[in-house]
């Protein structure tokens, strides 16, 4: 199979974000960073163990009657006696899975009540509505929305409410140890508390259509003084373009059906259908983790978002000139 520089570049750059994202954050659901994640991996190597052990157990009795009553074409070798029933071992057999079982049931019960316990009321709501192909958080106090990368305050109890505004998606952040599915039409509550700070990255886990894998998730755990920096700054409508190119990119953005579809606050773009881009200089990536934020990237997206990310609702503005997209790459870029 031979692949055209297009479909090879595609590729590199998969590659390439697997081994950034291997490195920089984790993506181990037993490496949980949350109480509640930690009682799902604990109970998960609970389980593991005795289904190791009677995994041996069984492979380990079949391999030996096999080896050890195997026709070797001779006739040495005794029959095995031969036995009708044997009630103390079928009594054995059938109580010890019972009793097994029920004691994985009984913990089972129990991490579920951990892990679905409500939220104290002072916990940091945030909604997380998923989008075909990209996630939406609403902060609920104080009220504001971002795009694709949400930041948190480690050692506060935080409350997302995952649901959808199209097709069914699914939230996954392997360290928080277990995932909710966004479904149009309902609410489904995550209660976490982060206990260490660090990035950490997840996926959609739906199939939800052809940019299915690049709808990525981001979480910054944040220290409480970070986190206020954020939030502080995140509340703050967009300064207002300051230099000549980025004001001509205003202009550019303001002029454009770009309005039609993003907000940022502080001017009249107010549309919600496509991610909010009020301080959209302040995010390490583009399009929910497609490439990451350099003014390269996003003139290659303005340009051309149909070749970076196929499929996306975005319009590829070749119409523009290449000043018009470089005023307009700056303007969105100094968004901070
Ligand atoms: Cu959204 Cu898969």
């Amino acid at each position: 199979m031979r692949l055209t520089a297009s479909k090879r570049s595609r590729w590199v750059r998969a590659l390439w974000l697997v081994a950034l994202t291997g490195c920089g954050a984790p993506l181990d659901s037993f490496n949980t960073v949350t109480p509640r994640g930690d009682a799902v991996s604990a109970y998960f190597t609970l389980v593991l163990l005795p289904s190791f052990l009677v995994l041996a157990l069984v492979g380990g009795a079949l391999a030996y009657v096999l080896v050890r009553y195997r026709d070797r074409g001779l006739r040495d070798v005794p029959e095995p006696a031969q036995i009708h029933g044997h009630t103390r071992l079928e009594i054995a057999w059938t109580i010890a899975p019972v009793i097994l079982l029920t004691v994985l049931f009984g913990l089972a019960f129990q991490t579920m009540r951990t892990v679905e316990a409500d939220s104290p009321a002072d916990a940091l709501t945030i909604r997380v509505i998923g989008h075909q192909w990209w996630w939406e958080y609403e902060y609920a106090m104080p009220g504001f929305v971002t795009a694709n990368e949400v930041h948190l305050p480690v050692g506060r109890p935080v409350r997302f409410v995952v649901g959808s505004a199209d097709v069914v998606h699914s939230f996954w952040l392997p360290q928080l140890g277990w995932k909710k599915d966004a479904i149009p039409g309902k609410w489904n509550d995550i209660n976490a508390e982060f206990t260490e700070p660090g990035i950490y990255d997840g996926w959609c886990t739906e199939f939800c259509g052809t940019q299915h894998a690049w709808m990525r998730v981001r979480v910054f755990a944040d220290s409480p003084e970070q986190f206020d920096a954020w939030l502080h700054q995140q509340q703050a409508p967009a300064a207002p373009a300051a230099q000549p190119t980025a004001l001509r990119g205003q202009q550019i953005f303001l002029q454009n059906t770009c309005v039609n579809c993003h907000a940022v606050r502080g001017t009249v773009a107010q549309a919600r259908v496509g991610p909010d881009l009020t301080h959209f200089g302040a995010r390490t990536t583009i399009g929910a983790g497609v490439v990451a934020n350099t003014p390269d990237h996003l003139r290659h997206w303005l340009r051309e978002v149909q070749a970076v990310k196929p499929g996306a609702l975005m319009p590829n503005y070749t119409a523009l000139s290449d000043e018009e997209i470089a005023s307009l790459a700056e303007y969105l870029m100094g968004l901070e």
